[in-house]
């Protein structure tokens, strides 16, 4: 199931988010060798993950299998405080309904692919849902470049920020997306889902009955 965690009901997930901080060690540290991030308790939990955080996390078996964390961009942020040189271009975008997405992961034996509703699909599905009902307009992305034909084939409409950088030997490049109800659907299309919510909101207030999307 596909879990919306937020400062609310973050109490709720304990166990999760833990397991979910030593799985992004595994990975950025262990498998992909940000170094950079590298921490002496094997958790990956930097300066961004607070209260303000919102995550979207696949928990299968109880045990975390994915996830993504998304983050107002009025508050501190990656893109704002880290890279801001990525968005020399247009500028580093900040608003109450823009949002920035970081750390999408799946745990290795379980990727391949995003169709057939696989995990990734899964995920990115939920945290567009997120943004549609909290009327989040766009979010920013720090993404490598061979993300950006598959986002298009998705039907993202993707605005570069500024020019194409190296960041841990790979080309990275920060951008915005517009998030609405048609991308949402071509993005479920895509990933093999169908249309309807797969958030899980344990613990956070009922949302309004008419949503003005499926
Ligand atoms: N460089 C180029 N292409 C890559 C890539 C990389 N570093 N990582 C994945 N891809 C592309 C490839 O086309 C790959 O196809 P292949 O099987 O022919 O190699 C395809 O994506 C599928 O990648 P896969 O690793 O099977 O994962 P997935 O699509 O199920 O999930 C991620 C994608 C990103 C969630 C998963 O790879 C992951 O968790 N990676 C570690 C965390 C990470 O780096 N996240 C992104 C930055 S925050």
């Amino acid at each position: 199931m596909i879990h919306l965690i937020t400062a609310e009901n973050c109490h709720l997930y304990k166990r999760e988010m833990l397991e979910h901080f030593r799985i992004r060690h595994d990975i950025y540290v262990g498998e992909r060798k940000w170094k950079a991030i590298e921490r002496a308790d094997g958790l990956e939990r930097d300066q961004f993950d607070d209260d303000d955080s919102i995550y979207v996390l696949a928990v299968e078996d109880e045990h975390v299998v994915g996830g993504s964390r998304l983050r107002p961009t009025l508050k501190p942020h990656l893109l704002g405080e880290v890279f801001p040189h990525l968005a020399q271009v247009h500028g580093v975008p900040r608003g109450a309904d823009i949002y920035e997405w970081t750390r999408l992961f799946i745990l290795k034996e379980r990727r391949g692919g995003w169709g057939n509703a696989a995990l990734p699909g899964q995920i990115v599905c939920g945290g567009l849902e997120y943004c549609l009902d909290e009327g989040i307009n766009a979010f920013t992305l720090i993404l490598e470049m061979w993300w950006v034909p598959r986002f298009h084939e998705m039907g993202w409409r993707i605005t570069p920020l500024g020019l194409p950088a190296i960041v841990e030997n790979e080309w990275w490049v920060a951008a915005m997306v517009t998030v609405n109800p048609q991308m949402l659907e071509s993005t479920r299309r895509y990933c093999g889902l169908p249309s309807r919510p797969i958030l899980t909101r344990r613990g956070l207030p009922e949302l309004p009955v008419k949503r003005k999307y499926a």
